[in-house]
């Protein structure tokens, strides 16, 4: 594709979906669908791209790329004007053609794009519009043709009784020829049920001067789904969810069953990987091959090696080697890292640490901003204080060093190789290697004292 652009429209408001943000920041998967549109648009090549936002959007803008450039429609006046509102950037890309795309459509793909740009250059046409056939045509704008040609679209607001029961509708993705454009939005009118200027005016403005318009039907009606309300948004998630799920069945991947399996579509998982009911995993997490994952997990943006194990644990932004051991309820948070061979067990909590090979954790700790050599062990309830109040501060604990149960250790510290603490110890200055830490009271052993303070309960 030569000399293209795109105009991704997203200021619409949330008032069908009744939610206080924007509607295209919806998700699907987890993925806001203004990303989905973002990301096919520029993995279909077109590098040049324009989002029309509303001008209170700022998480709108938080989602678009720096590289792209941004129009502000100030009100919502349709979707012919938001496209006026990128007037300055179509005439600084006059040459050629533009892409258009609205932000609630996220299953728009880079076959389906190149496909009608295809037919777009092929008939030499001003305006080419993706359609499909849907079982529901309800909500969709509906495609008019005379003697089979394409002649207009009619939005369902404005249709006749026989006009909406055309079944082929029109999914909101159009090519341009952008010299055409630059001269219908000057055309169209808000003379219509909605009293908005629609963009799908432009075909019978084209018609009548006389220009060439052209259709390209997708196969696939998934493509062109699009969501207007919570309803619409279920159903484009559990479209979207078995996708996901077939194609990773198809690369080797096990989901013996799908019950509450829910992956992101920038997931990648190895195969023989095989995922449990309950687990959702989210963001551009990787996956390596031979894992057990769930039930009941989460994994948010995650790199996971191979033959790792989680059961029903939550793990944020972080990194876990080949064979690591992980739960049940477990919590790594983000900017961890456990190596190879780590076992996190019951009730711990990781953060912003790395924790060297083999190290193991096994029950009710809190390691955090911690840097923790290999072959160590923590006895159960162990305590990183990295907390003052005020500052976070580091712990360090070195190779094979042997954390008894109910250490605390109070940041800044570092522990040496091999080093030992005793049961209960309050660990507040550094340890030397191979060294016994022990902080707490000798025990003491009053004989007799609770039958003399009258304390002692005889069994009834
Ligand atoms: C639109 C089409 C309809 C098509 C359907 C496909 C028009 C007139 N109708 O209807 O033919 O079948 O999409 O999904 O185009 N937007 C703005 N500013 C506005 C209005 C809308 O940026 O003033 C954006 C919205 O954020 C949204 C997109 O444009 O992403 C489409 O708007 P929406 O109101 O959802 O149009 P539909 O009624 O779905
Ligand atoms: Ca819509």
């Amino acid at each position: 594709m030569q000399d293209v652009c795109a105009i991704i429209l997203a200021a619409g408001d949330g008032k069908r979906m009744k939610s206080k943000s924007s509607k295209v920041l919806c998700e699907v998967l987890f993925k806001p669908m203004l990303k989905w549109v973002l990301d096919s648009c520029f993995a279909s090549g077109i590098e040049t791209v324009c989002t029309v936002v509303s001008d209170h959007a700022k998480d709108v803008l938080a989602i678009v790329p720096e590289n792209c450039a941004i129009a502000v429609q100030k009100e919502r006046r349709g979707t012919g004007h938001a496209v006026m509102m990128a007037r300055e950037f179509l005439e600084s890309n006059v040459d050629g053609d533009v892409l258009l795309l609205y932000g609630d459509t996220p299953f728009v793909d880079e076959e389906t794009i190149r496909a009608a740009y295809e037919v777009h250059r092929a008939g030499g046409n001003a305006v080419t519009v993706v359609t499909a056939d849907l079982e529901q045509p309800r909500g969709y704008g509906r495609i008019l043709r005379q003697d089979g040609k394409f002649s207009a679209i009619v939005e369902e607001k404005d249709a006749t009784e026989e006009q909406r029961a055309i079944r082929e509708i029109n999914s909101g993705i159009y090519w341009f020829r952008t010299a055409f454009l630059l001269e219908a939005l000057n055309r169209i009118t808000c003379d219509n049920a909605a009293g908005e200027y629609y963009i799908t005016d432009t075909v019978a403005i084209a018609k009548g001067m006389g220009q060439p318009v052209g259709v390209y039907r997708s196969p696939r009606a998934d493509v062109v789904l699009g969501a207007n309300d919570r309803k619409g948004l279920h159903q484009l998630n559990e479209t979207a969810r078995m996708r996901v799920l077939e194609k990773l069945m198809d690369l080797g991947v096990d989901i013996p069953f799908t019950d509450g399996v829910v992956i992101s579509p920038d997931a990648v998982i190895g195969a023989d990987t095989r995922i449990l009911p309950g687990t959702v995993i989210k963001g551009k997490t990787r996956i390596g091959e031979g894992c057990e994952i769930g039930p009941n997990t989460e994994l948010n943006n995650c790199r996971i090696g191979e033959g790792v194990r989680v059961h029903s644990s939550l793990l944020e932004d972080s990194t876990v080697g080949d064979g690591a051991r992980i739960g049940p309820f477990a919590h790594l948070r983000p900017g961890t890292t456990l190596q190879a061979g780590v076992k996190v067990g019951n009730f711990v909590e990781v953060k912003n640490s790395v924790v060297g090979e083999k190290t193991s954790i096994a029950h009710l700790t809190y390691i955090g901003d911690s840097d923790v050599g290999a072959g160590v062990n923590f006895g159960c309830g162990v305590v990183t204080a990295n907390y003052d109040g005020a500052k976070k501060h580091r712990t360090v604990v070195g190779d094979g060093a042997f954390i008894c149960c109910n250490t605390n250790l109070i940041a800044p510290v570092t522990l040496g190789e091999g080093c030992i603490t005793g049961a209960g110890t309050t660990v507040t200055d550094d340890v030397p290697p191979y060294a016994l830490a022990i902080g707490r009271q000798r025990q003491e052993n009053k004989e007799n004292w609770a039958k003399e303070k009258g304390k002692y309960r005889k069994k009834q």
